[in-house]
């Protein structure tokens, strides 16, 4: 498995761009299997995850074409239902949006259970409540999610999610744009890249309304055309610079952002005494030379994304005092604290609740990266550390975070990526970025 090798001790100056949501492009490239036509879409980041779904959707017979590393044309015209790579499909968590797609389009599903950064329980019975409700007979056997639309296609509902879940919304987004009649989701959730998913439907001929509140209504259409569509830029990895920046002493301007997307971001981090400054070319981020203690509750959006739990985490380790972090929407998100405290943090966690003890210089050491953003976390850590940092399993940072080492060395971070014994007789040499 590939290492990460920081030397610690830099401060980051200089300008990063951001590129496409990751949580919004795992959702429109399943999306594009209802279209029968090209979908043109821009701005897709390049991460393994929107690279397995769109093997996934080649494996269901759709046309991908690369325009540039970033734009992709995917022509579903002539998808049709049929068996796809499950064990691709176990890998990822957005695999779930396909229950949704093939439904919709076919009227039958099968999927696996999906797979994704495991921190507690991430149920889908609020998607599976949902595909029900919009007449599918849903079971779920063997690991695997079948779904059949009673007769041959989906029919409108209004349906109340008893809990306000991203993926949820979005999936039955999806099957209900093109199911017969109105559908009605109550206490939908509200992320920009639900509004994105919705803005890519309608520009693809669906008919959706009040994405972005917590009601969204869809009225069913025969078909979809096809079209040109661009993602919207990513709002935790742009979090993820600013506390990069903050967390270093730095001073970085992030351009390509929506600052409306990062207001719960900016405003948490101008409480540590971090100078964030809107222009038009983007963010401009100035960590100070002494961080201050904070408390934060992730929350659905518009409240602090809990996304950006682990990077804060970082923060308040080295800042002065004692900061309360609760976790409001997983069970378990705190598996990197083991991780920082082998670099000396002094952290009490109590199931949602962590304590961190900050104003310690951090000591490199050999981490793990437990999952995505835990795993940029300890990226941030290694580069605020004094000594040498090692970080296994960084895989999990490969799947939501395009070109991250390259684009933190622009900034002047020391990042080597070690490739295993097998990578070299592969011949995969020993790069560093
Ligand atoms: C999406 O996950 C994101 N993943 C997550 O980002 C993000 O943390 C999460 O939304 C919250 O913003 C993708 O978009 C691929 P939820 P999702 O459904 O859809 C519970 C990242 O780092 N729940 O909003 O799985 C669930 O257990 C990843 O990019 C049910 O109980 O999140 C959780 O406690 C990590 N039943 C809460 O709701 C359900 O049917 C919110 O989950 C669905 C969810």
């Amino acid at each position: 498995m590939e290492q990460y090798i920081i030397r610690g001790g830099t401060r980051l100056y200089g300008e990063v761009e951001i590129s496409g949501a990751k949580n919004a492009a795992v959702a429109i490239i399943p999306a594009a299997l209802l279209v029968q036509g090209v979908c043109r879409i821009e701005n897709i980041p390049q991460i393994s995850d929107t690279d397995t779904l769109l093997t996934i959707l080649a494996e269901l017979g759709a046309k991908v074409s690369y325009v540039s590393k970033s734009t992709i044309e995917i022509d579903c015209t002539h998808a049709s239902y049929q068996d796809a790579p499950y064990d691709l499909m176990r890998k990822i968590r957005a695999s779930y949006y396909l229950i949704g797609s093939m439904l919709g389009r076919f009227g039958s599903a099968k999927t696996t259970m999906p797979g994704g950064c495991n921190f507690g329980v991430r149920p889908i019975d609020q998607h599976i409540k949902g595909m029900r409700a919009l007449g599918a007979e849903v079971d779920v056997r063997g690991g695997f999610v079948y779904a059949e639309a009673r007769d041959g296609r989906l029919h409108g509902a209004r349906i109340y999610l008893d809990k306000v879940s991203v993926g949820a919304t979005m999936n039955i987004m999806i099957a209900a744009v093109l199911a017969e009649g109105r559908t009605v989701i109550e206490n939908a959730a509200r992320e920009p890249h639900i509004v994105d998913l919705a803005n890519f439907l309608n520009s693809m001929g669906a008919d959706v309304r009040g994405a972005g509140t917590d009601t969204i209504k869809i009225n069913g259409v025969e078909s979809l055309h096809g079209g040109s569509y661009s993602i919207i830029p990513d709002q935790i990895e742009a979090g993820t610079y600013m506390v990069a920046a903050a967390a270093t002493g730095g001073e970085v301007l992030i351009t390509n952002i929506i600052p409306k997307h990062l207001e719960g971001i900016s405003a948490k981090l101008r409480e540590t005494g971090t100078s964030v400054e809107e222009y038009v070319e983007g963010i401009l981020v100035k960590g100070p030379s002494e961080l201050r203690r904070i408390n934060l509750k992730t929350m659905p959006y518009p409240g602090f994304p809990t996304d950006m739990q682990p990077q804060f985490g970082v923060l308040t380790c080295l800042a002065k005092g004692t900061s309360v972090i609760t976790e409001g929407i997983y069970d378990n998100r705190f598996k990197y604290v083991n991780e920082l405290r082998k670099m000396g943090a002094e952290i009490q966690v109590d199931g949602r609740v962590a304590v961190f003890e900050g104003g310690r210089r951090l000591t490199g050491a050999l981490v793990h990266a437990c999952d995505l953003r835990a795993g940029a976390a300890m990226v941030i850590a290694g580069m605020a550390a004094s000594g040498e940092t090692q970080i296994e399993d960084v895989n999990y940072i490969e799947r939501g975070y395009e070109r991250f080492v390259e684009k933190l060395n622009a900034l002047g971070a020391d990042i080597r990526v070690r490739y295993d014994e097998e990578d070299m007789r592969q011949g995969r040499l020993l790069s560093s970025f």
